[in-house]
């Protein structure tokens, strides 16, 4: 191989392997990324609530919540998922090392100790991962989350789309679950 191939190989390969994430870039991102992602769900949450009550609003996440992550992810750049151990939607359920990190959260919030505004992981392909816990800090959450009363057309309407729902029974300050945030450029 001669000296200008050499040269054109490097180049080329340099343009190919992408520069690993930086974490004060991850976290930058991953904050963003979840900030956006609450302030896009909340703030629709609280429109239909107060115009078409707490049925329709089941009717309005379960059509549209997943929707408005991956819109909140292509704006970002990155790609964004909400993972909890008692989950509503089964897409949501954590699992692997997710679900660990979930249930070193769960222990500490019982020990009382105040959980860390995000956790980071490096990925194989020096991508990052952020990982930011969300806990029931607004009463307006117990509404869907909380006791909510048996036979009521809310139960009923959260029964008949999830079968299968663990996502009641929480109190204020109660883990809710995670954001994953996966950025890799
Ligand atoms: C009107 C009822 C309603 C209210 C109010 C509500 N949620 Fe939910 N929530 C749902 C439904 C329905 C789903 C499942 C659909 C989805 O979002 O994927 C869900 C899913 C979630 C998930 C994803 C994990 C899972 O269980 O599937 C999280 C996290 C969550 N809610 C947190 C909150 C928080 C925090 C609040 C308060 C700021 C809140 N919710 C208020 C109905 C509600």
């Amino acid at each position: 191989m001669n000296r200008k191939t050499l040269i054109a190989l490097a180049c080329i390969s340099s343009f190919l392997v992408a520069a690993p994430v930086s974490e004060e870039h991850a976290i930058s991102k991953g904050a963003a990324a979840s900030a956006a992602l609450l302030q896009k769900l909340g703030g629709e949450v609280k429109t239909n609530m107060q115009a078409n009550g707490p049925v329709k609003t089941v009717e309005f996440c379960s059509l549209n919540a997943l929707s408005l992550t991956d819109q909140i992810a292509k704006e970002t750049k990155t790609q964004i998922k909400r993972l909890s151990l008692k989950n509503r939607n089964p897409v949501n359920a954590a699992a692997g090392e997710e679900k660990a990190l979930l249930e070193k959260w769960e222990k500490m919030v019982q020990n009382g100790q105040s959980l860390p505004s995000h956790e980071l992981k490096k990925t194989a392909d020096g991508g990052m991962v952020y990982y930011k816990p969300l806990l029931i800090n607004n009463e307006a959450c117990l509404k869907c989350h909380g006791n909510i009363a048996e036979g009521s057309p809310l139960t009923q309407a959260i029964r008949s789309t999830y079968p299968e729902d663990k996502a009641v029974g929480y109190k204020m300050g109660d883990l809710r679950g995670m954001i994953e945030v996966k950025i890799s450029q």
